[in-house]
């Protein structure tokens, strides 16, 4: 969602700004604005629309200064607009702002500011918390944040400049995500890692309530009471170039490519391929207390769900354990009692989902052990879970999931894997065989990117469809669902997943003359019942593609066109299988000439509920 950056340093601020917004646009937005000290006063420059747009305006009428904070704002409490746009000031101009989150209280506090004689410009939550502030000055900005922050409800991570004091930026957060580092031209602010690798790659996460203040020559970090304390940075090892786009015309394209390469090294972190073993002290249970794991519940959102739903089938095939998955933001209020025995898994690239979170806090409040499924290094619910088995995708920056939902599969697959093992579920030799079809699995990914033509070909002649059907039992029921939230939001076609045999019990009523279905076959022994479901869909007009694992005759006679995986293990077809879908997404994306890094109405990091 919204993305923030600030900088105060030895530089000129706007560039440094404009290009921290530029590599944080993957989180979405809808406007964008910088306020920079230009030795008099602050200068604003905010502008609707896509960052060219402010950038024009920047070429056109330049400000110069060194230190400054950036804003791109993804609407929540007023339309996407110029006055909308962040930063927000106070009546007084003593302070701007920006801000990602939401204020939940912002009209009880903009009621009382308009009775003490504030005048409001804009509908945002946000423009509350500069009157706030400002309102509350009375010279010391440290006294005045600590003040508002007891006043505010809801969720803020924010980036303050005040009018007395330009050369430091102030910022502070609860309940959402912010990143600030020390580089060798300054300090700098940043809602997301990869804005911050070309400065520094010592990076400290600003915990819940505290305030930093960062200046030319250091940042201080002080509580909510505004007393001085001490943290830590985390060191980044990304690679600079990850998180940029290369010869590749996008960034999905880009990290589909480099899915074989980030499967691998999430998979070497926690399997000794040499020794053909799992590598135990990576997995959160000891042999003793395997036994006393006696229910999984795997929440996520979007993608991570649905890898939760891969998960679920893993570790009740594998742990024989009873697990079920749910979307975060329904769990958190299902008023749901946890059982003794019972193991929350939080599944987040980012780490900061704001539903993730709540479902992630609940139950740590319940006295329930949380572990994680997390991406990112330092982020909330890696911080904040019980224990954290991450993923090795690096960073993701398209909006479509593609790699992280391969990494978070896999890991979930080694993680029951593991727990069948100590269990004695799953016998010594069928984990050595697992794990070693696991070793051959890169290569297969490989094969399907490198024969990816066909499926261009392919969505070329089919991406005016208006709905797409993914069809599949179990396994392949799951991976649907990943396949048709994939091309629905790159491509903007209508698609739904649903589980083969349930397809005449009411939507087989909208298979029409041309219709196209996609059927997933990898489960071998669903194969025959899968393809009975296809022949429904076909007699009726549709138009139908079979994805098979392997070659498989028979399906042929159901279906007009059948892409094949290589042939892979039920269990682990998945990691293979997804590879075409994303990729067919993909395409049908670029045929209609849509913004496949940055899909409409969309946003990487969904920060408030
Ligand atoms: C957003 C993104 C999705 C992602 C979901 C969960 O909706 O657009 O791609 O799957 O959030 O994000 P997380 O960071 O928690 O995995």
């Amino acid at each position: 969602m919204c993305g923030i950056v600030g900088y105060t340093g030895s530089k000129e601020a706007a560039p440094i700004l404009m290009e921290g917004l530029e590599t944080l646009a993957y989180r979405g937005y809808d406007s964008a604005g910088v306020a920079v000290w230009d030795g008099e006063k602050i200068e604003m420059k905010k502008e609707k629309g896509q960052l060219a747009n402010l950038k024009s305006i920047l070429e056109r009428e330049p400000v110069h200064g060194t230190s400054g904070i950036g804003h791109t704002r993804w609407a929540t409490h007023g339309e996407p607009s110029y006055i909308n746009s962040h930063p927000h000031g106070d009546t007084k101009k003593q302070l701007v702002l920006v801000h990602n989150g939401i204020i939940e209280n912002y009209l009880k506090l903009k009621n009382m500011l308009v009775e003490k004689g504030c005048v409001f410009v804009s509908d945002t939550d946000t423009e509350v918390v500069a009157q706030l502030i400002g309102d509350l000055y009375r010279g010391d900005p440290l006294t005045a944040i600590s003040d508002a922050m007891r006043l505010l409800e809801g969720s803020f991570a924010l980036a303050i400049l005040f009018r007395d004091d330009p050369y430091r930026i102030y910022c502070v957060c609860k309940d959402s995500p912010m990143v600030v580092g020390y580089g060798r031209d300054g300090a700098h602010i940043a809602s997301d890692i990869p804005a911050m690798l070309a400065y520094t790659r010592d990076v400290t996460f600003m915990g819940d309530k505290q305030i930093a203040v960062l200046s030319p020559e250091g940042i201080a970090f002080y509580n909510e009471f505004a007393a001085p304390i001490d943290k830590g940075s985390t060191h980044i090892d990304w690679d600079l170039d990850a998180a940029k786009k290369g010869s590749y015309e996008h960034f999905m394209m880009k990290e589909i490519c480099e899915e074989p390469v980030a499967f691998r090294k999430t998979a070497e972190q926690y399997v000794n391929f040499r020794r053909g073993c799992l590598k135990a002290d990576c997995f959160p249970w000891a042999d003793s207390d395997a036994e006393d794991v006696k229910r999984i519940r795997i929440i996520g959102c979007g993608t991570a769900y649905h890898a939760g739903l891969l998960g679920k089938k893993y570790f009740s095939e594998l742990a024989r354990i009873p697990v079920e998955a749910d979307i975060a933001s329904e769990f958190r209020y299902a008023d749901y009692e946890f059982e003794p025995g019972e193991i929350l898994f939080i599944i987040s690239q980012s780490g900061e989902t704001a539903d993730s979170i709540a479902a992630m806090r609940m139950a740590k409040q319940a006295g329930v052990r949380t572990i994680a499924v997390c991406n990112v290094i330092g982020s909330t619910i890696a911080r904040e879970a019980d224990d954290v088995l991450f993923t090795y995708a690096g960073p993701e920056i398209a909006v479509a999931a593609t790699k992280s939902y391969l990494t978070q599969a896999a890991v979930l697959f080694l993680a029951a894997l593991r727990l069948g093992e100590i269990r004695g579920r799953v016998a010594p030799d069928r984990v050595s065989a697992f794990l070693t079809e696991l070793a051959e699995i890169p290569a297969r990914m490989q094969k399907l990117i490198d024969e990816r033509e066909a499926i261009q070909f392919f969505s070329s002649r089919e991406f005016s469809a208006k709905h797409v059907f993914f069809i599949g039992r179990g396994i392949d029921n799951a991976l649907s669902m990943e396949a048709a939230l994939k091309l629905k939001e790159v491509s903007y076609i209508h698609s739904e997943a649903y589980a083969a045999g349930e397809l005449k019990h009411g939507t087989i009523a909208l298979i029409e003359e041309g219709t196209l279905v996609v059927g997933l076959i990898t489960q071998k022994h669903l194969a025959a019942k899968t393809a009975s479901n296809l022949e429904e869909v076909r007699v009726r007009g549709a138009k139908v593609l079979a994805v098979t694992n392997g070659e498989m005759p028979d399906i042929a006679d159901h279906c007009q066109k059948v892409w094949t995986i290589p042939e892979t293990g039920e269990l682990l077809a998945p990691f293979c299988a997804i590879i075409p879908m994303q990729l067919f997404a993909y395409y049908m994306a670029v045929q209609k000439g849509c913004s496949v890094d940055k899909p409409r109405n969309l946003a990487k990091s969904v920060t408030v509920e």
